[in-house]
């Protein structure tokens, strides 16, 4: 077994929040990456829309503060979004320094030369973008630079199992100390102390059967935080992307919301435009709207899916704005400059997760979430689309400029146990994980999807109380395994979605519920889940 490494930052997540996060920090410290998968294999990378900010002269921070605090349906906190708002032009100056192309447009002089696109919710053209693969270019940008840095050590297809935290390895003071983290390859459970921790993880959508979102989302720092004594909150709010590709051979890929806002149209089977008769803003619509819609559709006509058409469009402005989109469809004989796409709903982002200041501070001392991980009242009840992105960039910032703050007073962590090593393997694992893995990802998906009701959310509880119960002790008694853990992680996530959505008696942006269909102002909060554990937090 090996000895215990120490560093002065330990970043567990290597998306767009984990990478800008280990860049922006000063080259003098010791940084550990950790990435469970390859380095840029997370949601970042396939993010297609682009991120907003306001770039052009004619847009201005009033309206985009205005335009999410109305997609977030009351629930978003002023401040951080007024924060958020006000980083977005110099987060996208960042990015571009550090390489990052985004599409341009020379006669979009207002905008600085960069092309603005428009997605649903924003009442300007604000998101800037890298044709239809804006993810991409920004990670593997990113990632070129972290692996050139001397300073950041990549722990790659490495996969945290839990935060270390001093009161709870019986010490007399509330600190997060680091991670275990299990190598893949030689299935170490190494130890990872550091000054500071930092979670950015990425989100949990693939709780749902649909999603999406790529296999490492299975809302690992949520659950960790959560052991951890972090509060977790607005974990009702999963949001659920209108438009993914219906295809039975395709794995889902997301069709942008962009494709929408350059004049996309939405279609029943028989060919008739339906979103007007739902919103004013048609097709625009913040996506709750929009899904919901999608979903009533399909429903009322027993349909296995509706249609996105853009082939009214010109043919050399499709291939040239969408040029991934128009590629993938092509793969399954469908070609979008001619033909309609077919789409359904799939789960994309989690609105939720681990409560965070203005600085990303989570409940513990010496522990940040950014990122998807965190719940920073940016969001409210709904996301208004490229806002995501927008949030890594700015409390990565916001955390490296604390860490920096915080320095001098950090103490260096203890001595802390090694991990277990003596469990053996489960006979019968392969077996177990993969058929409770599929039962919880179909009943979160049929008892607490787009639609919810009382009665489903019980259903949906009482499995999970079962499922809990043998991970628990198989978990307990056997080597871990990266299977094990993500389902050990989706099974808490689970829980954390329902507690929170049966605690909301109102139907509001992304949480809809049938046995109460209205929005009611006097629950106008969020939904704030306390572990046993929780302390509040002292200072550092
Ligand atoms: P991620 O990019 O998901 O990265 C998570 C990282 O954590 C990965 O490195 C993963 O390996 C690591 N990890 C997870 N668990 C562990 C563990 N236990 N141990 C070690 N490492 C771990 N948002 C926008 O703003 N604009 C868009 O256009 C847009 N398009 C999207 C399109 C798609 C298809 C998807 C899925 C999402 C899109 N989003 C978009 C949302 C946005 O991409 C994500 O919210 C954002 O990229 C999340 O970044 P992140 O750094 O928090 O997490
Ligand atoms: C999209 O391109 O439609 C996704 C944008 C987002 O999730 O913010």
């Amino acid at each position: 077994m090996s000895e215990a490494q120490r560093f002065d930052v330990l970043i567990l997540g290597s998306g767009a929040a984990g990478l800008s996060l280990a860049l922006r920090l000063p080259s003098s410290l010791t940084i550990a990456l950790v990435s469970k998968r390859d380095l840029s294999e997370g949601s970042t990378l396939y993010a297609q829309g682009g991120i907003s900010a306001v770039l052009d002269a004619k847009d201005s921070l009033a309206s985009h503060v205005a335009d999410t605090l109305d997609a977030g349906a009351g629930l978003c906190d002023l401040q951080q979004v007024q924060l958020v708002v006000e980083h977005g032009p110099d987060c996208i100056r960042w990015l571009f320094d550090q390489g990052v192309a985004f599409t341009r447009d020379d006669s979009a002089t207002d905008a600085g030369g960069y092309h603005l696109t428009r997605e649903g919710g924003h009442s300007h053209r604000r998101v800037v973008h890298a044709a239809d693969a804006t993810g991409k270019e920004v990670e593997t940008t990113l990632e070129g630079r972290a692996r050139a840095r001397d300073n950041i050590r990549l722990f790659e297809r490495h996969i945290a199992v839990d935060l270390l935290s001093a009161r709870k390895l019986g010490l007399k003071f509330d600190r997060c100390l680091g991670a275990y983290v299990l190598d893949q390859a030689s299935g170490e459970v190494k130890t990872l102390l550091a000054r500071f921790v930092v979670v950015a993880t990425g989100g949990a959508s693939k709780v749902y059967l649909y999603t999406s979102n790529p296999d490492v989302s299975t809302g690992d720092g949520i659950a960790m935080a959560w052991r951890a004594g972090c509060r977790v909150a607005n974990m009702e709010f999963m949001q659920f992307h209108p438009t993914c590709l219906y295809h039975p051979q395709a794995r889902t890929f997301l069709i942008t919301e962009a494709l929408r806002g350059e004049g996309g149209r939405l279609l029943l089977p028989n060919g008739d435009r339906f979103m007007p008769r739902f919103d004013e803003r048609a097709e625009l619509a913040p996506r709750d709207i929009v899904a919901r819609a999608i979903d009533h559709e399909m429903k009322r006509l027993g349909a296995e899916c509706v249609y996105l058409d853009i082939s009214h469009r010109p043919a050399d402005f499709i291939l040239e704005h969408f040029p991934t989109i128009h590629a993938k469809c092509l793969e399954y004989g469908i070609d979008i400059t001619r033909k309609p796409i077919p789409v359904v709903p799939a789960a994309h982002y989690t609105c939720g997760g681990v409560v965070t200041d203005e600085w990303a501070r989570a409940d513990l001392p010496g522990l940040y979430a950014i990122g998807e991980v965190a719940y920073t009242g940016l969001h409210g009840a709904n996301r208004m689309a490229s806002n995501s992105l927008l949030e890594c960039l700015v409390f990565a910032a916001r955390a490296a400029s604390d860490i920096q703050a915080q320095l001098a007073s950090a103490p260096p962590p203890p001595e802390v146990p090694a991990w277990d090593a003596s469990r053996v393997v489960g006979p019968d694992e392969q077996v177990v994980v993969a058929h409770n893995w599929e039962e919880l990802r179909r009943f979160m998906w049929d008892y607490v999807g787009i639609v919810r009701t009382n009665k489903r959310l019980q259903r949906a509880k009482r499995r999970i109380d079962l499922l809990r119960q043998e991970i628990i002790e198989y978990y307990s008694n056997f080597q871990v395994s990266n299977d094990l853990l993500e389902l050990r992680n989706l099974v808490e996530v689970a829980d954390l979605i329902v507690q929170c959505a049966q605690r909301r008696h109102e139907s509001r942006g992304l949480h809809y519920t049938l046995d109460f269909p209205f929005k009611d102002d006097a629950q106008l909060q969020p939904t704030i889940l306390f572990p046993d554990s929780y302390r509040p937090r002292q200072g550092d």
